[in-house]
């Protein structure tokens, strides 16, 4: 099983938008038997909370559902997920920060230097004091970044 965790900083934005459109994919795709997908946030403001309204109205449109609970991100984790997949840079150094080891370290990466379309380093950028239209953003940069992250995993692990 190939187990996948999608990191923002509050979780209930960016990382369950990404976990809900990667869902979809691996469902379209019949590859559930082979990757579980979670989310967490490097912050615990929002720790128990359901996706944000907007974020959840922004997928229903696209016909996607976002669903869990918020969580922090804490070391354990690291032995919890093959891969750990922040959406930016602050998220990513935060979480290189927590690796206990080298080995935890290799296992983070950037949603967007899986988009062969994306500059390496893109960010997916933070829609939470914005408007409507940083959440369409956010669904159409999660397809663009889940699509080749699952590219990548067809690659490196046969399915
Ligand atoms: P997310 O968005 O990291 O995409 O879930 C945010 C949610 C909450 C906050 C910041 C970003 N906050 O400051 O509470």
């Amino acid at each position: 099983m190939i187990r996948i965790c999608f990191v923002c900083l509050g979780n209930i934005c960016r990382s369950p938008t990404a976990e809900g459109v990667m869902q979809a994919l691996v469902d379209r795709d019949k590859v559930g038997d082979r990757i579980t997908l979670d989310s967490a946030g490097t912050g615990d403001w929002h720790v128990g909370e359901p996706p944000d309204a907007r974020a959840s109205a922004a997928a229903k449109q696209h016909g996607y559902r976002l669903t869990g609970q918020a969580q922090t991100f804490t070391k354990k984790h690291f032995d919890k997920y093959d891969y750990v997949i922040a959406m930016d840079q602050s998220n990513r150094d935060d979480l290189l920060e927590l690796a206990p080891s080298s080995e935890a370290k290799a296992k983070v990466h950037l949603l967007r230097d899986f988009d062969p379309l994306s500059g390496k380093g893109a960010e997916v950028p933070d829609p939470y004091f914005g408007g409507e239209d940083g959440f369409e953003r956010v669904l159409d940069i999660c397809t663009a970044g889940c699509e080749g992250l699952l590219a990548h995993l067809r690659e490196s692990h046969q399915l």
